[in-house]
């Protein structure tokens, strides 16, 4: 499929996914939406692929939404399209697992966008922030609450109301990224990563994908009780009789992804 917007490969089990928009700084206007809905789409459906990376340049992942795209748009448009709502929908609805490789800025949208995915690895010269509050709007792409809920309210906080910048260190300290790598290594740890996680048996790694979204949508006894029950649904799958006979048997485990 041809895309505007973005670039997409296939690393054997890996989808590589770049957002290409390097005269806006991967800004996210209406196409780069519709051309990551029809990948990430693509990627779920594919029995092949397993992984994905999502990825930008070396200057920036993503400078946020399209301000040129929303400057002249009234109030009556975002609210009658319901404006942002197909990132939801389209990007988070992802079941299979994908990881947010960032490097350069992440803002606004683009780190929006970053905390959609499963976990960030960040390059050294990694830099997130929501500052919406100085073109006089606020997040809308979920950033007001999955920040608070990855660095915590002061931060998430101070970040909102001052826009300031959060280096990759800091970003690390407060939770928001899973590791950080040398910029130059960025890409090749994140497709290092996203293979080893495509090696593991495929329904596993989704059902480990929704048990730890459950703990940021439901309360501790329901998320427990979920995942108990979807450990026992797991163990009817070929792959857990497989693993665990591998394991016994001293060999790899060759999976059936059912
Ligand atoms: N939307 C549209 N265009 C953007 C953009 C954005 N978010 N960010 C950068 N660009 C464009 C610039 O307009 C510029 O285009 P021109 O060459 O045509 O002028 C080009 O990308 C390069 O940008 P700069 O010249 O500004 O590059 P810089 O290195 O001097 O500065 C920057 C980099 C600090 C990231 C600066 O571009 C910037 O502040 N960008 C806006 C960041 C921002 O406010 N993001 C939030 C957007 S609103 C949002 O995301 C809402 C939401 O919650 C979903």
């Amino acid at each position: 499929m041809a895309y505007e917007t973005i670039l997409v490969e296939q690393r054997d089990a890996v989808t590589l996914i770049t957002l290409n928009r390097p005269q806006a700084l991967n800004a996210l206007n209406s196409q780069v939406l519709a051309d990551l809905g029809a990948a990430f789409a693509a990627y779920d459906a594919d029995p092949t692929q397993h992984c994905a990376v999502l990825t930008g340049s070396e200057k920036a992942f993503a400078a946020g939404a399209d301000i040129k795209e929303m400057v002249d748009k009234e109030a009556a448009d975002f609210f009658l399209q319901d404006f942002f709502s197909d990132w939801q929908t389209k990007v988070v609805a992802t079941r299979k697992p994908w990881i947010a490789a960032v490097a350069g800025f992440a803002l606004g949208g683009g780190c929006e966008l970053a905390m959609m995915a499963d976990f960030i690895l960040a390059a050294d010269t990694a830099r997130f922030g929501q500052p919406e509050v100085k073109l006089g709007v606020a997040p809308g792409m979920g950033g007001s609450q999955r920040l608070t809920r990855a660095v915590g309210k002061a931060k998430a906080m101070e970040m909102c109301l001052t826009g300031r910048m959060m280096g990759a260190e800091e970003a690390e300290r407060a939770g928001l990224v899973a590791r950080i790598v040398p910029a130059a290594e960025l890409l090749d740890d994140a497709l290092k990563t996203a293979a080893a996680i495509a090696a593991m048996p495929p329904m596993a790694a989704m059902v480990n994908k929704e048990m730890v979204n459950i703990a940021f949508e439901t309360n501790l006894a329901q998320g427990i009780l979920t995942e108990r029950r979807l450990f026992q649904i797991l163990t009817a799958t070929q792959d857990k009789k497989e693993g665990m006979t591998a394991f016994v048997e001293k060999r790899p485990g060759v999976w059936k992804g059912r």
